[in-house]
């Protein structure tokens, strides 16, 4: 199994091009089982998610072409990739498959949608809480879908003649609910409003796409969110916004080992809130014409609370980072998540490099300290691995972070991206 030995203690200087997001390739990806012309995506990050996700949509019957596989097409290295789903083959998503990723749940929507029915294995994914599908199911529930659950698996039937339009209100924000019922709704009859929709930027990216393919969105980005029924969509030419949890995680990184870096090919409007924070620490952040440059020369790290929110508030998934950035902040910081009730798994193992947290319920206490020293550490899910490789950048002497699986699955090509601005990062192979 691959680690990361990393020897921490340079400050990091260059530039650092940001890849598509994940978060929006996965649901774009999805998208391609709602038509049977092609879908061409731009910019699909090269991910282990993505290419397990490709094999899930395989199984259902869509023809993927990538361009150039080993070139280097532009400088993120994310390939422009095709999907054409002429027939759906197979309605049945199996659980050897969708276990590995929770995401591939989401194929329940356009399944429903397209064939009148599906029957997707319940999800596993990063084990940082128990993350419920019932959002889901009642949400496709209010299009007219008759649900049951038998055996691991959702058994999801759309009435004769397909879904039906409908008003629904999610009591709770979610992003993949939102994506499923956006996508479901596109082909029902009639218009759909979906209210206390998520807002994030991977929906707003959703939605454009679909609506290249002949989808009637409108509101995407705000609570509510309008799908006014077509009979069919079309092929469409997509390119994937970049990834903003990939951009604040190397911002961060420069926050915390000091140094100037140029983040490509991003832009501020995607993350303005952990943008925010991260000015309050004492970085300073500014737009260039190709992105961001972050500064952090010489002063300490300001010590600044932070409480996870859905869209646009202070995302879930950069609150590992942040944590592992106020580890070596000069006083005490407050984080307190919101979104899932288990990610705080990092904290035991930012201990193990020195760190001084103290959890209590959903909120982490975190007491600067002078120095960290590098440790072996575990990764345990995606945002907290990349932490720990954060805080080894910072930590003196060498820290192998294991379980670097958890990284490939969102961060392309990390030991490279780091080791050009000057940080010592090695893959170490057995
Ligand atoms: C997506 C992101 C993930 C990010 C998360 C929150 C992708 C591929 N993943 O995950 O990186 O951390 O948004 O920004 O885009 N919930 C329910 N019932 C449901 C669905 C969700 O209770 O049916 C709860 C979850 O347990 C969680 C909260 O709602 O507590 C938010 O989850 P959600 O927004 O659905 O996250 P994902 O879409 O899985």
């Amino acid at each position: 199994m691959d680690r990361i030995r990393i020897t921490g203690g340079n400050a990091l200087h260059g530039i650092i091009p940001i890849s598509g997001a994940k978060n929006a390739a996965l649901p774009l990806m999805i998208a391609s089982l709602l038509t049977s012309d092609t879908l061409t995506l731009e910019n699909v990050p090269h991910l282990a998610d993505v290419e397990g996700l490709m094999r899930i949509l395989g199984n259902h019957g869509v023809d993927i072409a990538v361009n150039g596989r080993r070139e280097r097409q532009e400088e993120g290295y994310s390939r422009t990739i095709h999907f054409t789903c002429r027939t759906i083959v197979d309605t049945t998503a199996p659980y050897e498959l969708v276990s590995k990723m929770r995401a591939s749940f989401w194929v329940i929507g356009p399944l429903l949608a397209r064939e009148g029915r599906a029957r997707v294995s319940l999800p596993g994914g990063c084990a940082i809480g128990t993350r419920p599908v019932d959002l889901f199911l009642e949400g496709l529930a209010a299009l007219g879908a008759e649900i049951e659950i038998d055996g691991g698996y959702v058994n999801a039937t759309a009435p004769k003649g397909g879904l039906v339009g409908n008003r629904y209100r999610f009591p709770k924000v979610s992003v993949g609910a939102t994506h499923v019922m956006m996508m479901a709704a596109t082909l029902a009859r009639g218009t759909t409003v979906i209210e206390n929709a998520a807002r994030e930027p991977e929906i707003v990216d959703l939605a454009n796409c679909l609506n290249a393919m002949g989808a009637r969105i409108s509101g995407a980005g705000s609570k509510t969110i309008t799908v006014e029924g077509v009979t069919a969509l079309s092929g469409a030419r997509h390119r994937v916004l970049p990834d903003r949890i990939e951009t604040g995680t190397y911002a961060m990184a420069v926050a915390m080992t000091g140094g100037d870096v140029v983040l490509e090919g991003t832009n501020a409007a995607l993350l303005d809130n952990a943008l925010d924070i991260l000015r309050q620490t004492g970085a300073e952040i500014t737009a260039t014409e190709t992105g961001l440059r972050i500064v952090r020369n010489g002063h300490g790290i300001h010590p600044v609370d932070v409480v996870t929110e859905p869209f646009p508030g202070f995302p879930t998934d950069l609150q590992a980072q942040f944590m592992a950035l106020m580890t070596r902040a000069s006083g005490v910081s407050h984080i307190t998540e919101t979104i899932f009730e288990n990610r705080f798994m990092h904290v035991q193992e930012l201990a193990r490099l020195g760190a001084r947290i103290s959890l209590s319920g959903q909120m982490a206490r975190v007491e600067g300290v002078s120095r960290l020293k590098g440790a072996p550490v575990m990764a345990t899910d995606l945002r907290a691995s990349v932490s720990l490789v954060i805080a080894g950048l910072a930590a003196e002497g060498e820290t192998v972070v294991n379980r670097v699986y958890h990284l490939d699955r969102g961060f392309e090509r990390l030991e490279e991206k780091l080791t050009r601005c000057g940080a010592i990062v090695e893959r170490v192979s057995e």
